[in-house]
């Protein structure tokens, strides 16, 4: 779990020429989602290409504590045997979800209609971020929770003993937050309703149907209805998890930054409530290119080619967008640095309760470098500084977010001096081969 250890300082130095091509690892919702369903049937569920971030494995290991038989086989692929919709057993010891927000809600979600009572702990971060969003429509069926004030973990759940269904609104763009109602949905009898005003992720809703579920989803003037028959027979899948564009996305944006880049990112999933950023970066004039389009389990998959793009422009980012590419604006801003004119991005509010801070957080890092930003509470504007227009030469708290980290070690390959990291050990959690994949395509990132 990351943020317990040493802190790993990191270094990036201005490179050149990045080439090749980036096998990222499996996207980290569908790899959560995989297990967690997994476990909700009886029978042996398969995954390949799951990611084996700190993260996803937190998850695993939660799922075995609430009764189902999770391994991995030497050839990488992972089994879970799982104990059926109602079947989790009362974990004898604290669930530790590490730094996860996926992870803990969407199990909090999953436990809460079952007659188990489970306690959730995580790392300084996710111990700060609110789950009064996820615990209040959990009581609607019939749990009980108690936490710190604010709603924060540790926490306690009583999970329902006679769970009744949903009806419910979710007030902000949050898939965790769906998710848990939807994944508590299926123990509770009869139809729960969940309505999101703004789309999100959808994978919970692709994958419980793939497992068997009767689940609709119907775009109304309320927005997207989702409609989920409770208490069905999940049956277990063969699942091939996608690899994932929000780790993609750094890869990618330093290729487009980096004088004479030419980088190949194959097999990147591509669902339209995923791939705003490369939708933005190509409005900003990137040498993006989408390769070899095709379907792959139920899901768009393309391969991504990335040039280096000394011409891109700041915009607008629309901010119906926000949703389908909230983990992204960390490594936007970097982009949009590196840009001519200013990139404004608005109605992104949810940023500011991530893994950390993130508008905060970039903001105070980009101006160590150099960069002009202004923010509000639920937007800021990058000024950009054109091509090999960045300074660098600064050390950015990472604040135990992976992305934070990796956002800035991508800046200091296009910077004119490098830039530090006072940890870059978050990054184990979504990308854990983050270091080897970026050497092999050329880029200077140390550890110092
Ligand atoms: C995720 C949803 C998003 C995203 C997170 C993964 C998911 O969080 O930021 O990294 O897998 O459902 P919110 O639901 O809080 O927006």
């Amino acid at each position: 779990m990351s943020g317990h250890g040493t802190p790993i300082p990191m270094q990036a130095h201005f490179s050149r020429g990045l080439s090749g091509r980036a096998d990222v690892p499996g996207d980290k919702s569908i790899s959560h989602r995989s297990l967690i369903l997994g476990a909700l049937c009886v029978g042996e569920t398969r995954i390949t290409g799951l990611l084996e971030g700190e993260d996803v494995l937190d998850t695993a290991k939660a799922m075995r504590a609430m009764g189902a038989e999770v391994m991995r086989d030497e050839g990488g692929t992972w089994h879970v045997y799982g104990v059926g919709v109602g079947g989790f057993a009362e974990p004898d010891q604290v669930i530790d979800c590490g730094n996860s927000g996926t992870g803990v809600r969407l199990i909090m979600g999953a436990m809460a209609s079952s007659p188990i009572t489970a306690t959730f702990t995580g790392d300084a971060s996710l111990n700060k971020r609110p789950m009064a969003r996820v615990t209040d429509p959990l009581a609607l069926f019939g749990a009980q929770t108690v936490g710190r004030s604010g709603g924060r973990l540790p926490m306690t759940i009583v999970g329902a003993v006679d769970p009744v269904p949903v009806h419910y609104t979710v007030p902000v763009p949050s898939a965790q937050v769906k998710s848990a109602v939807l994944l508590a949905g299926l123990n509770a009898p009869g139809q729960t309703v969940v309505i999101e005003q703004e789309a999100t992720r959808d994978h919970t809703e692709r994958m419980l149907a793939g497992f068997g579920a009767q689940i609709t989803t119907e775009t109304t003037g309320e927005g997207r209805v989702i409609t989920l028959t409770g208490q069905p027979e999940l049956r277990p899948q063969i699942i091939t998890v996608p690899r994932d564009p929000s780790s993609a996305a750094f890869p990618v944006c330093a290729a487009l930054i980096t004088e004479g880049s030419d980088v190949l990112v194959p097999s990147i999933g591509l669902n339209p409530t995923r791939a705003g950023l490369f939708t933005t970066l190509r409005e900003m004039g990137a040498d993006l290119t989408y390769e070899n389009e095709r379907e792959e389990g139920g899901e768009p998959v393309a391969d991504l080619r990335a040039r280096f793009s000394p011409d891109m422009q700041g915009i607008e980012v629309p901010p119906e967008r926000a949703a389908s590419m909230i983990d992204e604006y960390p490594v936007l801003s970097v982009v949009a640095a590196c840009a001519s004119g200013a990139t404004v991005m608005r109605g992104v509010k949810e940023l500011r309760v991530k893994e950390s801070d993130r508008i905060d957080a970039m903001a105070t890092g980009l101006r160590a470098c150099g960069v002009e930003v202004e923010e509000g509470e639920d937007w800021w504007i990058v000024q950009g500084r054109g091509a090999g227009g960045v300074s660098g030469g600064a050390t950015c708290a990472s604040h135990l977010d992976h992305r934070i980290a990796m956002s800035f070690l991508v800046l200091g390959l296009a910077a004119r001096k490098p830039v530090a990291v006072d940890d870059g050990g978050p990054i184990a959690t979504s990308f854990p081969i983050f270091e080897p994949l970026m050497a092999a395509l050329g880029a200077d990132i140390r550890r110092v």
